[in-house]
């Protein structure tokens, strides 16, 4: 994987605190999958030397061509901070597309989708990328929870023919008051479901599975982890996982989308 040029289409406010930043494609992404991520240095001038991780929102497609990427990040800190600052044709050097995808088998008909706060990204992309896929998908249930209603990203994009949206936030601020665990829970019980896949914060994560495995049904997440260099070489993103004899995973090369189940949570 060697490190590209690439230009910034945009980078406009999503939400108090977002940006969503659209690049020009560069080698490799045309055929990039919802979980995967790219590491991006946060400067236009070669600095500073760690890139950071940013998880793919999607593809920019005209016509049949993709013609760029999309990532959304919260502004938390300088890197974020300095990115947020780039204009339309600012140069950023960026490495990827990185790590694995979510699965869904061709034999899935109820899936369900569970995004938190800033884990919105891969789980916009693959309700995305559900609506290219030519199985016999018969029903898609996406929870968006956040902390207020500031924290509801890109939204809209959720409203999908054959989608249905469940939205949730702690304060109550904008739809069911509560955590989007509580709403996912109701639905599982209501009704079979074939496959979770959910990104949030880890807290979610970790009652998403727990929700999922009691109920004897499959669950893929996202996880996020901290990344010096994205492609296994710093051991510094290692995950526990509790069914082989190597104990610990790279978030970054075996991951970003673990089975559930498999984690040591
Ligand atoms: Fe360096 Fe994963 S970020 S090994």
């Amino acid at each position: 994987m060697i490190a590209q040029d690439t230009i910034v289409l945009s980078n406009q406010p999503a939400a108090p605190g977002y940006f969503r930043m659209g690049l020009t494609c560069v080698t490799g992404f045309d055929t990039a999958k919802p979980g995967q991520f790219i590491m991006v240095r946060t400067g236009t001038d070669g600095t500073p030397l760690l890139r950071r991780p940013f998880s793919l929102l999607g593809l920019i497609r005209e016509a049949d061509r993709v013609t760029g990427i999309e990532i959304l990040y919260r502004v938390v800190g300088k890197g974020t901070e300095r990115l947020s600052r780039c204009r339309d044709g600012d140069r950023l050097s960026l490495i990827g597309p990185l790590g694995n995808a979510f699965i869904v088998p061709e034999d899935c008909r109820q899936l369900v989708l569970v995004a938190g706060g800033i884990g919105v990204p891969p789980i916009r992309f693959l309700a995305q990328s559900m609506l290219e896929r030519e199985g016999d998908l018969h029903r898609c249930v996406v929870f968006v929870g956040g902390r207020t209603k500031d924290d509801l990203v890109c939204l809209t994009e959720f409203d999908l023919p054959g989608f249905l949206l469940d939205v949730s936030t702690d304060d109550g601020s904008q739809g069911n008051q509560g955590m989007v665990t509580r709403s996912l829970e109701k639905a599982l019980d209501a009704g079979p479901v074939d496959l979770v896949c959910a990104c949030g914060p880890p807290g979610m994560l970790k009652a998403v599975s727990a929700i999922a495995r009691e109920r004897g049904i499959a669950c893929q997440v996202s996880i996020e982890a901290m990344m010096a260099c994205g492609m296994g070489a710093c051991l510094g993103c290692a995950v526990k996982v509790r069914d082989d004899s190597q104990h610990y995973r790279h978030v970054c090369v075996d991951g970003p989308v673990f089975d559930a189940h498999r984690l040591a949570w």
